[in-house]
C-alpha cells in the first residue's frame, strides 16, 4: 500500500486525483497540502477541506505556501478553474473541518521524519511547498521513498509548454522552486505533459461516469464542465486532459508507464523560463541510491479504464 502526501492546487483535475487516489485500495492517502497555482491557497485550501469532508475522507489536510519562492504571484489559472478552483461548482455554506496547524512545508518534514522510507510525495502543482521543506530540512531527502511529479514538457509524443510554448504550468508557477526539486537527491519520476496530453477524457466519459457512480460522478460531471469548455472554446479540442490523475495512474500501476532516465533541468530565467529538459547520464557520475526519471509514453486506455472502475468501486463502498 502506497502511503501518500498529495500536494495540490485544487483545482478541476486536482480534485480529480484526489478522489481517485482515496479511491483505490493500493492508496492510502496521508494528507492534501495545498498550495496556489489554479487559485489563490485560501481557495485550494478551502476547495481541499470541502473534498475531504464532502467524501468523508480521513486525511489531514495543511496549508502551504501563498507565492512563489523568488519572483511575483502569477494570475491564477481563472479561464481553465474558474475563478475559486473547481470550474462553475460553488461549494455550499458549512462549516469546514480544520487545518492542520503547521505550514504545509513542515508537515512535510515531520510526516516523513516520522515514517522514514514509507512516504511518497505526489506533486501535482508548483513546487514550492517542496523546496521549503528541503531548505528547511535537507535530510529529509534521504527518508522519502519516492517523489511523483506532475510538472514539466520534454517534447515527447509532439508536447511542450501549455502556459508559453516552453514552459509547463506548475514549473512555470516556481521554476525555482522546481530546480531545487530536481537537484535534491531522491528519486523522482516526472509525469509530465509529454503523457498527460495523450489521456483524452471526453463529454461521453463523464456522462457515463455520472449515471454509474452516485454522487461522486455527480460531483465529477460538476466540477468538469467549466472545464470542458475552455478545452472546447479556447483550444478547439473535445474533451480534455485531467494532468493530474495521470500522477495518481503512476502510483497505482508504473507499469500504464515508460520512463526514461536521466537529469533534470529546469530555465529560471529568459523567454524559456519554466521550460524543463532532460540530460542523459554520463554513467561515471551516476548515483546508485537514487533516479530521476521522466515518463514518455502511457497506456492511455488502460488508464482510463482504471480510473472509471475505482470511481465506480468508490460510489459503491
Ligand atoms: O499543467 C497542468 C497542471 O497545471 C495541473 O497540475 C493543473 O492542475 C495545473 O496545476
Ligand atoms: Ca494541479
Amino acid at each position: 500500500m502506497a502511503k501518500i502526501i498529495l500536494d495540490t492546487d485544487p483545482g478541476v483535475d486536482d480534485a480529480i486525483a484526489i478522489l481517485f487516489a482515496d479511491s483505490h485500495p493500493d492508496i492510502k492517502l496521508i494528507a492534501l497540502t495545498t498550495v496556489y497555482g489554479n487559485a489563490t491557497t485560501d481557495s485550494t485550501t478551502r476547495n481541499a477541506l470541502y473534498i475531504k469532508d464532502n467524501f468523508n475522507m480521513e486525511l489531514d489536510v495543511a496549508k502551504g505556501a501563498s507565492r512563489p519562492l523568488n519572483q511575483p504571484l502569477l494570475e491564477t489559472a481563472v479561464a481553465v478553474h474558474g475563478e475559486a478552483g473547481l470550474g462553475d461548482f460553488n461549494i455550499p455554506d458549512y462549516t469546514p473541518s480544520s487545518v492542520d496547524s503547521r505550514p504545509a512545508y513542515q508537515y512535510i518534514i515531520d510526516t516523513i521524519k516520522a515514517n522514514p522510507n514509507e512516504i511518497t510525495i505526489v506533486a501535482v502543482a508548483a513546487l514550492t511547498n517542496l523546496a521549503l521543506a528541503l531548505k528547511a530540512a535537507p535530510e529529509i531527502a534521504s527518508l522519502v521513498k519516492e517523489v511523483v511529479i506532475m510538472g514539466g514538457a520534454f517534447g515527447e509524443n509532439g508536447h511542450y509548454g501549455n502556459v508559453t510554448p516552453y514552459a509547463e504550468a506548475n514549473i512555470y508557477y516556481d521554476p525555482h522552486a522546481a530546480e531545487i526539486v530536481f537537484n535534491a537527491s531522491w528519486s523522482i519520476v516526472v509525469i509530465g505533459l509529454d503523457v498527460t496530453k495523450e489521456v483524452v477524457y471526453t463529454a461521453d466519459y463523464f456522462d457515463k461516469l455520472r449515471d454509474n457512480s452516485g454522487v461522486v460522478g455527480d460531483f465529477i460531471w460538476d466540477i468538469s464542465q467549466y472545464y470542458m469548455r475552455f478545452y472546447a472554446k479556447e483550444l478547439g479540442f473535445k474533451g480534455c486532459h485531467m494532468h493530474d490523475a495521470s500522477a495518481i495512474g503512476y502510483i497505482i500501476n508504473p507499469k500504464l508507464f515508460t520512463l526514461r532516465e536521466g537529469v533534470v533541468s529546469v530555465k529560471c530565467s529568459g523567454k524559456k523560463i519554466g521550460q524543463t529538459t532532460q540530460q542523459a547520464i554520463n554513467p561515471q557520475n551516476k548515483q546508485i541510491d537514487f533516479q530521476t526519471n521522466i515518463a514518455i509514453n502511457i497506456d492511455s486506455t488502460t488508464l482510463l479504464d482504471l480510473f472509471y472502475n475505482s470511481i465506480v468501486n468508490y460510489s459503491e463502498a
